[in-house]
């Protein structure tokens, strides 16, 4: 009788492509379930069928299915001790990550968790300002860092040898007395309005250098933005609206805003702005934010000179226009409440990993 011969030969093809297509531990459990379960295996109950069998043939028949039994074993357990399905059945049989003994790696050692890069402050600072201006229907601008004297100083009103460019402590490139670092991002209005016709709209973000001794508000080198307005029928009402506007959307609705009457050589008026202490509201005399007097400066600002306008050949019975400039560092520290200008520039990953304003 060889119809059990043939089944086992059969059974031998079907459990070789069953294994092949085995993926994970749960279709290896039902594959052993299905041809090795003591109860109700499909090759438990080939035995019980050889008992019935003709000596000779039983012999034959069960040569054979001991054979396709030891294959059988012998493939599943393959599977498990090489944990390829990361399932290393018998407890205590190597996972699918230890290594080879000898091996120089080490696959089960916890990874080195690599921290995603992120903006500087300051750059995060400058981006939600400009993000409050280009909803408002500003365009950003830049210009050189390297100036010459005539927009740095004299096309804003500044005459040669004029007190006022004290105020601005210059930093001047050597053997070159006309060419400086620009002390303010202010010269970038003149080259915006020398090439652009009104309507101007824009905001002006960049590094400023001033000669100073560092010290916990001071650095020779820190950021501003500025900004331009210039119109048909602009008033000082407009400077008003839009930097309390701009200041709300930057330190909250309830924050007090006051403007001060100030002097600059190329706006005429001229204000400076400051904002209530967030520190102490005014409350602490002592306050090392803002000294006691519970208000903070933040920016200066003013209707453009009508002789800037002339400067840059745009009539000044035509038009008119408001400016601003905003130390960038300053407000950030106030903001970020930074005692330290200098953490801004140390590059301590300690410091800068701490902010994140989205
Ligand atoms: N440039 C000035 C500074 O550096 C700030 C400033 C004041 C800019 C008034 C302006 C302005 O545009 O209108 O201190």
């Amino acid at each position: 009788m060889t119809i059990l011969r043939d089944r086992i030969e059969g059974l031998k093809k079907e459990f070789g492509a069953a294994a092949d297509r085995v993926e994970d531990s749960k279709a290896l459990e039902d594959l052993k379930n299905k041809y090795l379960s003591r109860k109700r295996g499909l090759i438990t109950g080939l035995f019980d069928e050889l008992k019935s069998l003709a000596p000779d043939e039983k012999r034959e028949a069960g040569k054979q299915l001991n054979e396709f039994k030891a294959l059988v074993e012998e493939r599943l357990k393959s599977y498990s001790d090489s944990g390829k399905l990361g399932l290393p059945v018998k407890p205590g049989a190597r996972s699918k990550l230890t290594p080879p003994p000898g091996s120089a790696f080490d696959l089960t050692l916890p990874g080195r968790v690599r921290r995603a890069g992120a903006a500087h402050p300051l750059v995060l600072f400058q981006e939600k300002i400009e993000g409050i201006f280009l909803a408002m229907g500003f365009a950003v601008a830049e210009g050189p860092e390297i100036e010459t004297d005539y927009y740095n100083f004299e096309a804003l009103n500044f005459p040669p040898h004029h007190p006022a460019r004290d105020s601005w402590d210059t930093l001047y490139i050597k053997d070159r007395e006309d060419l400086l670092l620009r002390t303010h991002t202010s010269p970038v209005q003149v080259r915006v309005m020398e090439k652009k016709r009104p309507p101007i709209r824009i905001i002006i973000p960049g590094r400023v250098f001033r000669r100073e001794t560092p010290d916990p508000t001071h650095l020779p080198m820190f950021y501003q933005v500025e900004g331009l307005v210039v119109d048909e029928g602009v008033t000082f009402a407009h400077l008003k609206g839009t930097l309390e506007f701009f200041i709300r959307a930057l330190f909250g609705e309830k924050i007090r805003v006051r403007f001060r009457p100030s002097f600059f050589p190329f706006t005429e008026p001229s204000a400076e702005v400051d904002i209530e202490c967030i520190v102490c509201a005014g409350k602490d005399k002592a306050c090392r934010v803002c000294g006691g007097t519970g208000w903070k400066e933040i920016l200066g600002s003013g209707m453009v000179d009508p002789q800037v306008f002339k400067n840059v050949n745009i009539d000044p019975e035509k038009y008119s226009g408001w400016a601003f400039g905003l130390g960038i560092d300053r407000t950030a520290m106030f903001a970020f409440g930074i005692p330290e200008m200098r953490f801004f520039y140390e590059n301590d990953l300690r410091f800068t990993r701490q902010f994140d304003l989205k």
